[in-house]
């Protein structure tokens, strides 16, 4: 199934969240042949959860720490997520990457313990314009996804990924459809190659400066599976439009 996900970012207060998802709900209500999934603030998901629990929208959060338990102050585990209803995690978002300095090999344990932990991972990959403009595209996005996944090659179908080009977020500059349809059909080529049990279940998404003008564009392409919406997402009324655009 397509898989149409909201990243709010820093983004709704728990007020916010509900009046959001008040607002959102009647608009998506008899949407059942795509998943939906909000990826709200770790502060939003408890309001959010009683608010989404017996609906067919699913639940994530942005980020993860990849350790059980114990003297990290400031982190949030897997089984803390779990316990809140949340089914999806953003790992390895850009802004981690580049804002908090988070490293491939850091992305390559929270996508480990996501596993273990029945959690399922959207591993974002992308490359900055600089890398764009000296031809690095696929060689960035093949190095970001081996670090990534190393030692879970043969486990890549329970996790998705979304191919969300630095230069393109927020920027008001998506990439062109037919560009990032070349990018997601290598990253499905190199998926195959490096994994002995594929099953083809990795939805990869489109994200950066989708809107709703231009989401029906997007999943007209063969090997877009979905869209990781930020800025257009933060409107109700705009994230059901691109919700129901194809
Ligand atoms: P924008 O939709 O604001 O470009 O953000 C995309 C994004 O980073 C989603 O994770």
């Amino acid at each position: 199934m397509k898989l149409i996900s909201a990243n709010w970012k820093m983004n709704m207060t728990p007020t916010q969240t509900r009046d959001y998802i008040t607002k959102f709900l009647p608009l998506v209500k008899d949407v059942k042949d795509r998943e939906i999934l909000l990826c709200v603030p770790y502060t939003s998901l408890c309001v959010a959860y009683d608010l989404l629990k017996d609906t067919h929208i699913k639940l994530g959060a942005q980020n993860v720490y990849y350790e059980p338990k114990g003297a990290f102050t400031g982190e949030i585990s897997v089984a803390m997520l779990k316990d809140l209803g949340v089914s999806y995690v953003i790992v390895g978002h850009s802004e981690r990457r580049w804002i908090f300095g988070e490293r491939d090999e850091t992305i390559n344990r929270k996508l480990l313990a996501c596993l273990d932990g029945g959690l399922r991972p959207i591993l974002c990959v992308g490359e900055r314009l600089e890398e764009r403009e000296a031809g690095l595209t696929f060689k960035v996005v093949e190095t970001q996804i081996r670090l990534a996944l190393s030692s879970l090659e043969d486990h890549t179908d329970m996790i998705d990924i979304a191919y969300e080009p630095v230069w393109a977020i927020g920027s008001g500059n998506p990439a062109t459809p037919e560009d990032a349809q070349i990018v997601h059909k290598f990253i499905k080529d190199l998926l195959k190659s490096i994994n002995k049990n594929y099953q083809g279940k990795t939805r990869v998404l489109y994200g950066g400066s989708v809107n709703p003008q231009n989401a029906g564009e997007f999943m007209k392409m063969p090997d877009i599976d979905g869209l990781l919406v930020g800025t257009a997402s933060l409107d109700p009324e705009a994230f059901a439009k691109i919700v129901n655009s194809f």
